[in-house]
């Protein structure tokens, strides 16, 4: 770990020079202009915030149905996904969209209570199966190649019930799910994500009670959700490469990410202490060759639990059976990314008592020069963290086919959308640059297809590259600016000089 931690030396100097050079949210090109031919453009939507149909057809409650119908205070103007984009009932117009980008590839996510409404397979829902299978078949047969996340937030409410992420039986639920989307899709499902960005629905769904069921039990729960997320993750892909690979062929994974660290000034240990602390925490446990969690989360949050009078870590211990199980448990890495933060060692203990930020130890700022999103609190324009970031996943895990899984820039929602082109512009190019560097970087996946459900944020904060009429029973999409922008990238394969749009 030192020597990559010396590596990572080198990458923050690079980087900070670029950022006091470049003018925020742009960045400069090296090397080749051209994405490779074989390169896949794609773009993302999950079921929960797309789907509408909350009850449809015998579809079980997530959840997030539950959340919403009984927190309404906590969204934004009381919104639920009852309806959303009502894709559902609209595939068709989504279809039409995915058709008129000419992407490559769609990832989208599975409802878990669509299949199982109570998330065990006695409530198998051939309704919800048959949904699935027309999408499918009709991007195969449009030319769109499926890439599916069987979890992506949505948990059906029987399995919270029984402990959730907290319950050793979590895995074996999980695992017959799969088993069953395997069974059903597989055949024509070739790329699959377990989870969907794990270190965020652990900490807001366990710690920080941002996320239904609520939970606060911080610095611990999170712990326990990322463990047992990385065994249920790592017995599905045992599951898939014993009894379905030789004839599925397909490839799993994970989807990880969000946030790269930079030093602020000369702290270059601080952020990569924050990124073993969040990318690291899952990915060094399957990415890394010596497997388990980064070094540095066993031995500080050991110290910290012994400190606040424990007998053990608060931290769950990965040794033999499920080390070994879910070190090299992933075909590709699955890369959400965006945007970074600025770290150094906190000044003083951070955050409640236990919690993840105190043992992370680090404080957070911002450059001044960064784009800030229009919408939401959190987003900046940082391109040069996406390259930062894959030129951490090579230096921490060595030669790994990429996908970038989610990448997107919010707005209020206007069709002429130019900061989100100048977003999308700037990280394609960091894509561009990682691949000279060295990356074997093979898709990329815009977030989001169409406005929808944006979580507690409700319909406030936009993402897609079609606008939602969600005044109208049909809910007719509408491309904007930015559409037009991505389907050039698409058909010339590289990044136009002038926007055409
Ligand atoms: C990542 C999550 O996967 C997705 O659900 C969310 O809408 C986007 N981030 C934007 O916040």
């Amino acid at each position: 770990m030192f020597s990559s931690f010396l590596r990572f030396i080198g990458i923050v100097g690079f980087i900070i020079n670029a950022l006091h050079k470049a003018n925020s949210c742009d960045l400069p090109a090296k090397g080749n202009p051209y994405f490779p031919n074989n390169f896949s453009f794609g773009i993302a939507t999950s079921a929960y915030q797309i789907e509408g149909g909350w009850d449809a057809d015998g579809k079980g409650p997530s959840i997030w149905d539950d959340f919403t119908h009984n927190y309404s205070h906590l969204i934004d103007k009381n919104s639920t996904g009852d309806i959303s984009a009502d894709s559902y009932h609209h595939f068709d117009q989504d279809l039409a969209a995915l058709k008129e980008l000419k992407v490559n590839h769609y990832r989208f996510s599975i409802s878990w209570p669509r299949i199982f409404p109570n998330g065990d397979i006695s409530s198998r829902n051939q309704k919800g199966i048959d949904y699935y299978n027309k999408i499918i078949d009709k991007l195969l047969k449009n030319g769109i190649q499926p890439m599916v996340t069987m979890f992506h937030f949505d948990l059906p409410v029987d399995i919270q019930k029984i402990g959730g992420f907290m319950s050793d039986k979590f895995i074996e639920k999980f695992v017959a799910y799969a088993t069953e989307l395997f069974e059903n899709f597989g055949d024509r499902v070739k790329i699959w994500m377990t989870f969907n960005e794990p270190q965020i629905f652990c900490k807001s769904s366990y710690a920080d009670g941002r996320y239904p069921p609520l939970a606060g039990i911080s610095g611990e729960g999170d712990y326990i959700c990322v463990t047992n997320t990385l065994k249920a993750h790592a017995a599905v892909y045992k599951v898939y490469r014993s009894r379905f690979y030789e004839k599925q062929k397909g490839k799993i994974s994970i989807a990880l990410g969000n946030y790269f660290f930079l030093p602020k000034s000369n702290e270059t240990e601080a952020a990569y202490r924050a990124l073993q602390f969040n990318i690291g925490f899952l990915a060094h446990p399957i990415f890394h060759t010596s497997g388990g969690f980064p070094k540095v989360m066993i031995e500080d949050i050991k110290s910290n639990s012994l400190k606040e009078g424990r007998l053990t870590s608060r931290l769950p211990s990965l040794k033999g059976y499920w080390k070994n199980l879910i070190k090299g448990s992933a075909d590709f890495f699955a890369l959400n990314y965006y945007t970074s933060r600025m770290m150094q060692r906190a000044v003083q203990p951070k955050g409640l008592n236990p919690s993840w930020e105190r043992d992370m130890d680090c404080d957070e700022s911002l450059d001044p020069s960064w784009l800030k999103a229009t919408s939401g609190t959190w987003l900046y324009c940082v391109p040069e963290g996406l390259e930062g970031m894959l030129k951490f996943l090579r230096d921490e895990y060595g030669d790994l086919e990429v996908m970038i899984t989610e990448n997107g820039w919010s707005d209020v929602g206007e069709l002429d959308d130019v900061s989100r082109i100048r977003y999308l512009k700037s990280h394609l190019q960091a894509v561009l640059n990682g691949i000279s560097s060295g990356s074997n970087i093979t898709a990329y996946t815009y977030w989001s297809l169409i406005d929808n459900f944006e979580w507690r944020s409700g319909y406030s904060i936009k993402y897609g590259l079609y606008s939602v009429d969600f005044q109208s029973s049909n809910r007719e999409r509408t491309p904007k600016k930015s559409a037009n922008f991505y389907r050039e990238v698409i058909s010339s394969k590289k990044i136009p000089n002038e926007i055409h749009v």
